[in-house]
């Protein structure tokens, strides 16, 4: 059985300070984008893992070190399947073939959508029921929206979601060439700049609150200049404090046309909302050049949560 994940961007990222186990509360609108991952699992002696990654244009891309030197045991779609398979008490193992579109370079949830394909592939190849929202909030805080896809609130961690009506758009990423991003470096970088300030229907919230007024409706207001002038993301200013060639990429991507530009997630992928496929792809011939992008891909979003792609 294969099944297949989207990968996603942060259209709004608010983030508060830590809690007591030093985790930060987040407020997100996730949205989903057409750039799948496809995870293939069958039935075998002992556990196996094969990834191979495709451009958009299904070229072959060298897959990057720190996936070549990754155990099986680590690998997070792994752990997915494991833990469909120890909750429905089934004693077996399998191999995996994992087919990668979303770029590695992180901020996209390239990780999080195999385990979200893979979830789905166990479930249907070893004949498994369950609501998977739970187990998908165990392996990781992205991996339940990898799960749900189109749009979607995410609160406490971004793991409790709130679906949400939205517009379909033509996004443009940016993947930074060189090494990426750590996430814990990122969030401690957050922690020793000022803190930012929302009005209320932003703040991060740990009870579960759903998506309030402005945002809602320029999320489904056919013209997308209205949701760029309302798109942040709290966690730039420490991405690009770590990695200064950010606001490079940023700024070349507005002044190519695109309605907004932000650091993805915790980058250093960086996303930028294009006002049409066209302008999508010029913008994205223009970030190609620049010495800190590796790949800048056009793709569109909202697209549909992991679902089963066949045998
Ligand atoms: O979710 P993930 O395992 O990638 O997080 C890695 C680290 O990033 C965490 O151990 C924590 O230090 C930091 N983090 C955080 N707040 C979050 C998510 C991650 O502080 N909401």
């Amino acid at each position: 059985m294969k099944a297949s994940a989207p990968g996603k961007l942060n259209v709004t990222l608010a983030c508060g300070a830590p809690d007591e186990r030093g985790y930060h509360p987040l407020r997100t609108v996730f949205m989903a984008v057409d750039l799948r991952e496809e995870v293939a699992i069958a039935p075998a002696p002992a556990w196996s893992v094969r990834t191979r990654m495709l451009s958009e244009t299904g070229q072959e891309l060298a897959l990057p070190q720190e996936l070549l030197e990754l155990p099986t045991n680590a690998n997070l779609a792994v752990k997915a399947a494991k833990a469909v398979l120890r909750e429905a008490g089934i004693e077996s193992a399998a191999a995996l073939t994992i087919t990668k579109r979303v770029p590695v370079a992180g901020g996209m949830a390239g990780g999080s959508a195999d385990a979200a394909a893979a979830i789905v592939a166990t479930a249907a190849t070893f004949g498994v029921k369950g609501d998977w929202q739970q187990l998908a909030r165990t392996l990781g805080a992205d991996v339940p929206f990898a799960l749900a896809g189109n749009a979607a609130l995410g609160t406490v961690y971004g793991d409790h979601l709130f679906p949400v009506p939205a517009c379909r758009r033509h996004w443009v990423f940016a993947c930074a060439n060189g090494a990426g991003l750590s996430t814990p470096t990122v969030f401690k970088r957050f922690d020793q700049l000022p803190r930012p300030t929302h009005p209320s229907w932003v703040l991060p919230a740990t009870s579960l609150r759903p998506l309030e007024g402005q945002l809602g409706e320029a999320l489904i207001d056919p013209d997308p200049r209205r949701l760029a002038g309302m798109m942040f993301n709290d966690l730039q200013a420490a991405a690009v404090a770590e990695r200064g060639a950010l606001a490079e990429v940023i700024e070349a991507a507005t002044s190519a046309g695109a309605l907004c530009a932000q650091v993805s997630g915790s980058g250093p992928t960086v996303v930028a909302l294009a006002p049409d496929g066209e302008s999508g792809r010029r913008i994205a011939a223009k970030l190609q050049k620049l010495d800190s992008v590796a790949r800048a891909i056009v793709t569109q979003g909202p697209a549909l949560g992991a679902r089963i792609e066949g045998k």
